[in-house]
């Protein structure tokens, strides 16, 4: 049967497993950081149809290797630096397969799983300050982090029974506030709720990306005077776009006289509350009602792993609880059902045990091996931000902040002569010219294989950006890269 395999074939095959991660691994290194999936391959992933008949697990690994494994998101590489994703450690690596090999729902019972996620939430609880009530969950990432927390938000400042009437019963429209920074996520969320983006006010920010809190005030106030009920404010701990950390504080106090529910989004910048740089800006994250902070970003737990945190631990399960007679025995001893179950804190029902990955990985680096990393990453952003400053034909857009740099190429003449300088390719070095030139320069990094970067809007301008949340990552890799712009460049410039 291939249902059932004894200890030799699990250990054979595992071993070949075993090999494979370890080549992975160690090779991808020398290995484009990305290559795209050639058609004819997509086309034969689209069309190909289920197996009729069970296929030898050899056979499922050669094509794993063959067609899967050569064409990886790109991290995991030391000169990736996208998005916000990281390499994964080993030890979260091999969490997830012992975790699949246990395969515990983590609804809730009293099993082994179950008492290591309370401990992993406790243990960022007291990283981020929060008070032992407070309740932590693992979820998908920062997006399902976000999602749970604004429904909590929306439970207890709504002020109206939104689990039993949904908002059509609301007296008053609602409102959310954000900076111009703030992720997307937290908008889906809003508009998942029920609330609609209309709700969502959008903050203006300082020239270092931070929402601006004279702003944010008076669009509070402003709602209140036309009889807006105020829900939430999202402050973001690290923003996507430029590692910008709004001032948490100023936003708690705004929020205590206001009476709205103040949420950050920590879930790429929380980890550097460990870095001496950051530890004083991020502390105040502890005013915060809930909290959402990515384990799979810039702590290395291999995707998915989110965490929410939610101060109001009875407040969380009010707004989620509802347990069927099939999940609980009435008067059931606890031996059995113990504490109460997670799925009575958010969404899911059954849960992965992601908890595992997260333990594992935790203790792999151990707080001291993550400060380390980060301020190598810390580091690293700042090399990258010098070199950048030090160069013409470069520069800045944006003030870096944690480990994101934003950049652009402006030209061979660059600052010096001014953006009217008369270099052919960029005489007119107006926007959009410039803007044209980042987008080429951009894809053929991303498909040279050198390195990865991507890109985003800044005050409506495209600009490059590199986010290091990479333990692989060296100051040659920095350099690398450049040179492959620099290149890049060079053909672009010679061939417009
Ligand atoms: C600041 C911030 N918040 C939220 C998210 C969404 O997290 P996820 O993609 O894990 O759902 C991201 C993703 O990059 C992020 O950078």
């Amino acid at each position: 049967m291939p249902s059932d395999w004894t200890a030799d074939e699990i250990r054979r095959i595992g071993y070949r497993v075993v090999d494979l991660i370890a080549d992975h691994l160690t090779t991808l290194p020398d290995a484009p950081v990305f290559r795209p999936v050639p058609q004819e391959l997509a086309q034969a992933f689209l069309s190909s149809p289920p197996p009729q008949e069970p296929v030898s697990p050899d056979q499922i690994l050669d094509a794993f290797q063959q067609t899967i494994e050569p064409y990886p998101f790109g991290n995991g590489h030391p000169r990736f630096w996208g998005w916000v994703n990281s390499p994964p450690a080993v030890m979260g690596v091999f969490a997830d397969a012992l975790a699949a090999a246990m395969n515990p729902s983590c609804a809730g019972g009293n099993h082994a799983a179950i008492h290591l996620e309370r401990q992993v939430a406790g243990w960022f609880r007291d990283m981020l300050g929060f008070p032992a009530g407070s309740m932590g969950l693992l979820v998908s990432g920062g997006s399902m982090a976000t999602m749970t927390a604004l429904a909590v938000a929306r439970h207890v400042k709504s002020d109206i029974d939104v689990r039993l009437n949904g908002l059509r019963d609301a007296p008053a429209p609602f409102a959310f506030y954000m900076s111009t920074e703030g992720h997307s996520c937290a908008r889906k969320a809003i508009e998942l709720l029920g609330f609609g983006s209309a709700s969502v006010r959008t903050i203006a920010t300082d020239a270092d990306y931070r929402m601006r809190i004279d702003a944010l005030e008076a669009a509070v106030a402003a709602d209140l005077d036309r009889g807006v009920r105020p829900i939430a404010v999202i402050a973001t701990g690290g923003s996507t776009n430029t590692g910008a950390i709004d001032d948490l504080s100023a936003i708690g106090g705004v929020c205590r006289r206001y009476d709205v529910w103040m949420h950050v989004d920590a879930a790429y910048g929380g980890p550097a509350i460990l870095s001496t740089q950051y530890a004083g800006e991020l502390r105040a994250v502890a005013q915060a009602d809930s909290v959402a902070l990515d384990p799979h970003k810039w702590l290395f737990v291999p995707v998915e792993a989110g965490l929410v945190v939610v101060r109001d631990a009875e407040a969380m399960r009010s707004a989620f609880s509802l347990v069927p007679p099939y999940i609980r025995q009435s008067g059931s001893a606890g031996d059995v059902y113990g504490l109460p179950w997670f799925s009575e804190y958010g969404f899911q029902q059954t849960r992965g045990f992601r908890a595992l990955k997260v333990w594992m990985t935790l203790q792999q680096f151990g707080l001291t091996g993550y400060r380390e990393a980060i301020e190598e990453n810390l580091a690293l952003a700042g090399y990258l931000a010098d070199r950048v400053r030090a160069a013409p034909d470069l520069e800045l857009t944006a003030p870096p902040s944690l480990s994101v740099v934003c950049f652009r190429f402006i030209g061979d003449q660059g600052r010096s002569s001014g953006r009217s300088g008369s270099s052919a390719a960029l005489q007119a070095r107006d926007e959009e010219t410039i803007a044209a030139l980042n987008r080429a320069l951009l894809e053929k990094l991303q498909l040279g294989g050198e390195a990865f970067l991507t890109s985003t809007e800044l005050r409506g301008r495209f600009t490059l950006r590199a986010c290091i949340v990479n333990y692989r990552s060296r100051r040659e890799d920095v350099d690398r890269m450049l040179a492959a712009v620099r290149e890049i460049e060079k053909g672009i410039l010679t061939n417009p």
